[in-house]
């Protein structure tokens, strides 16, 4: 059986999770192969009495909320451990089992220091900052290609472990206290504190990579899980205003250690409009009450740092380059729901820079930045749409405003969201189903 990703095409917050979940029946392990607890996922699941239990996940993996499924946390993730255990401590007091939970002796830890460091590095870029999440990412991942991270095998083992923290401080010291003028991390406090989670963290330590592919031997389904976006991503983002990790399918396959050749589809959740959390450019967003109008109706407040979200109008040219970049098989349209009661919804074709037409990304971030949209108007509906489960039942112009996105956005969309529950999808391709 396959390994399937899901990404994220645009710049993150575009319901991953609820994607995630609504697939977590029918998948045996659910794998985070990138990010960290910078990532955000919401999802709401039905209850027997009729209620919506709503989750918030930042270090797990979402298929931790389906019985049964094994969430696994790859090589390619940064783990903060305190999170790690108030998370799996506060689903665990609602009754989430999570004792399937595996981690990966290859992923990093996000230490103290690299906490600190990526605050007081945003101070210190003033105007220039990038709006981070402040929980470590960049630094920790700047660790691991400067060969001077921490890595969850390193907890096993005291004098490695100390060996390791010691080089690294010898750094991070001279940097906190030379140049951000703050108070250095001594080697015995941090190697106590990651210490202190070693006992709780053995049982769930393995090699997830053969985990992983001996499970696709079987014929297990494999779903890999992205954190963050497309436009988020170290390399194919809008570079600096990116995290500092690999969020698309290539990532999917170094964060796991499953070879490409074993990715059989890649699902990319798009938002039927555009959102973005953090500085950098944006060329659709809006700053008017159109802006307001997306914001209020989707409930655009970041689930991890509860920051407004930008909003703006649907950009087909990202989706085609995030189509391109993943290899995008099937998208998933979420939020359609949203659009509701608006007259005619823009969707951007193409940018104008400096009067040049450019229908695909501009190769220099700079004529990025100053990209004028170039619009397409769609009339638009006025019907509740989150009953709608078959294509049949949107109105005409919410299946016209479908079928446009979709051809401009270079793969099929397979599945529309009309609401944030589990069921409020409409299906249009079965997407476990090829
Ligand atoms: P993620 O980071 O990609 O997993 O996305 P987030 O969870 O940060 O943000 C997506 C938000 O949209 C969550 O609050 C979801 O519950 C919600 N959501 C997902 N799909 C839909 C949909 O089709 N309609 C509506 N109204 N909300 C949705
Ligand atoms: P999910 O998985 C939206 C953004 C931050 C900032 C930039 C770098 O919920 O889609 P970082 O802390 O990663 O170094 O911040 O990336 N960012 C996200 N934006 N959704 C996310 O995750 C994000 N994770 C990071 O706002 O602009
Ligand atoms: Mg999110």
């Amino acid at each position: 059986m396959p390994a399937i990703a899901i990404i994220g095409a645009q710049w993150g917050d575009e319901g991953k999770g609820k994607a995630t979940d609504l697939l977590g029946g029918d998948v045996d392990y659910v794998v985070k192969f990138n990010g960290g607890n910078n990532a955000g996922h919401t999802v709401v699941i039905p209850q027997p009495d009729g209620s919506n239990e709503k989750y918030a996940l930042h270090l797990l993996p979402s298929g931790i909320l389906t019985p049964g499924v094994t969430p696994v946390i790859g090589n390619g993730v940064v783990i903060d451990l305190q999170v790690l255990f108030e998370e799996i401590d506060g689903l665990n007091a609602r009754g989430v089992d999570t004792s399937l939970l595996r981690v990966s002796a290859n992923a990093h830890v996000i230490a103290d220091y690299n906490r600190q460091l990526d605050k007081v590095n945003e101070r210190f870029l003033g105007s220039r900052k990038i709006g981070t999440t402040g929980r470590g990412i960049g630094p920790t991942y700047a660790d691991k290609i400067n060969r001077i991270g921490i890595r969850i095998q390193d907890l096993f083992d005291e004098k490695i472990l100390r060996a390791k923290v010691e080089g690294a401080l010898e750094l991070k010291n001279q940097l906190l206290t030379k140049v951000y003028n703050r108070r250095g991390f001594t080697v015995d406090a941090v190697v106590e504190d990651l210490l202190s989670y070693a006992e709780r963290l053995a049982p769930m330590v393995c090699d997830t990579a053969l985990l992983l592919n001996q499970g696709l031997d079987k014929g297990e389904v494999v779903l890999l899980e992205a954190g963050q976006a497309t436009l988020l991503d170290v390399d194919h983002g809008t570079y600096p205003f990116v995290t500092s990790s690999s969020a698309t399918s290539g990532g999917a396959c170094t964060g796991s250690g499953i070879p490409p050749m074993r990715l059989d589809q890649v699902i990319g959740i798009v938002k039927a409009y555009t959102t973005r959390v953090g500085e950098g450019p944006f060329p659709t967003e809006l700053l008017d009450e159109s802006g307001e109008f997306l914001r209020e109706n989707g409930f655009e407040f970041g689930t991890t740092t509860g920051r407004p979200r930008r909003c703006g109008w649907y950009d087909a040219v990202i989706a085609r380059y995030a189509a391109r970049i993943n290899g995008v098989t099937d998208f998933v349209l979420t939020k359609l729901d949203v659009l509701t009661g608006l007259e005619q919804i823009p969707v951007c074709v193409a940018y104008d820079v400096d009067g040049v037409r450019h229908d695909e990304m501009p190769v220099n971030q700079s004529d990025f930045h100053h990209a004028e949209p170039v619009y397409e108007y769609l009339p638009g509906w006025s019907e509740d749409i989150s009953g709608a489960r078959i294509l049949a039942d949107l109105p005409a112009n919410a299946q016209a405003y479908v079928r446009r996105v979709e051809e401009l956005s270079g793969a099929r969309m397979s599945v529309i969201g009309v609401g944030p529950g589990r069921h409020e999808s409409v299906v249009v391709h079965d997407l476990l189903k090829r």
